[in-house]
């Protein structure tokens, strides 16, 4: 890739306004290292696969699968690569470790957090089992392997409704994020289903930061603009915006949209797709930063690649593992049965 690729591919990106753009001068910069890491890839048989909230010149310069968590442990589950690198935040490298044990699984990113999956740990989940044994226990897929293993069920942003309206047990303990369920909440009365579902007191620090006011206040001066907002965000929030869901189906239904505006709801990566693959369209307001997210770097991706120190490569204890792919083998089945699960 020379840099007037590099260019003509980021050239509609603009965080935070004007103050992150990719000039022809930043993409002549990138571009050596870009090159150096798609050449170490393919000598060392490696994928490179990219959360959407990740840096743009990483998804469009060295990226082989861009998507939401549930897609990228989708293309987790289908390589036939030897590596695996993953640019996103630790609980999804180690989805596909857990899908991949015979895989090396390396993460490049330097901050390993994640609001959502370090607010419970599985000591935490033990101690609800024992205090609510008839529960079915479902964790959001931000969490770590270790919380996973001690659940029946894990979802996603894709499909944590439609999984938990089909789960027959009316009885729900949904962890860790508390907007989420509440909104599960919500969509499960105005889908005229009765459950009782329990909550526990997580949140992402990136979407409980919307408010309902922002929304209005950009429709006073975009009264058009299509508001888009992800399942994290404040029921509020939810209940103001005209679609929900997935950083895919966000972006899936952007595309379909006869809107020429909108309010997206979500963090700035999702925002760097929009504006390459829809420069036409206009993203109206601001986004947020995922710091856990920004975190990956083109420099770590080459570090990983080249020589990965033992920190940057996933080990789970084979027990964890096996308890851990059943909760994630249960969402595949729910969501497309036909898709082939690896064995615990
Ligand atoms: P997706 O499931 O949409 O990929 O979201 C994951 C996430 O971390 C959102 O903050
Ligand atoms: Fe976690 Fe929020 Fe960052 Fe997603 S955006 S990785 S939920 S902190």
């Amino acid at each position: 890739m020379d840099a007037k690729d590099l260019y003509q591919k980021l050239k509609d990106v603009k965080i935070g306004g004007h103050i992150c753009r990719f000039t022809m001068e930043k993409c002549r910069e990138l571009a050596p290292l870009i090159n150096e890491i798609n050449q170490l890839k393919k000598e060392k048989n490696a994928v490179i696969l990219v959360h959407s909230y990740v840096s743009a010149e990483i998804a469009y310069g060295v990226g082989d699968f861009v998507g939401d968590s549930y897609g990228l442990s989708k293309d987790a589950m289908n390589t036939k690569a030897d590596v695996i690198i993953f640019c996103a935040v630790k609980f999804m490298a180690e989805t596909a470790k857990i899908l991949n044990p015979e895989k090396e699984v390396l993460i490049p990113s330097e901050l390993n957090g994640c609001t959502l999956a370090d607010s419970i740990t599985h000591i935490q989940v033990q101690k609800l089992k024992r205090e609510f044994p008839d529960y079915t226990f479902v964790c959001y897929i931000n969490t770590t392997a270790d919380v996973k293993a001690e659940c029946d069920v894990c979802v996603t942003s894709s499909n944590c409704y439609d999984i938990i309206e089909a789960i027959p047990n009316d009885k729900i303990m949904f962890l860790p994020d508390k907007l989420m369920g509440k909104n599960i909440i919500k969509e499960m009365e105005s889908r005229g289903v009765k459950k009782d579902i329990k909550l526990t007191n997580g949140t992402c620090y990136v979407h409980e930061e919307y408010a309902p006011e922002m929304i209005d206040y950009i429709r006073l001066q975009y009264p058009q603009a299509e508001v888009l907002s992800h399942p994290e965000c404040h029921p509020n929030v939810i209940q103001k915006s005209d679609f929900i869901g997935s950083t895919a189906q966000l972006l899936k239904h952007m595309k379909s949209s006869k809107s020429k505006e909108f309010l997206l709801l979500t963090e700035c990566g999702l925002s760097s797709h929009f504006q390459v693959e829809m420069p036409e369209k206009k993203i109206v307001g601001t986004c947020t930063l995922c710091k856990y997210m920004k975190s990956n770097t083109l420099e770590d991706i080459f570090r990983v690649l080249k020589n990965p120190r033992p920190q940057d490569r996933i080990v789970i204890e084979e027990s964890t593992r096996g308890k851990a792919l059943k909760s994630l083998q249960e969402m595949f089945r729910y969501t497309e049965n036909k898709v082939a699960v690896p064995a615990a």
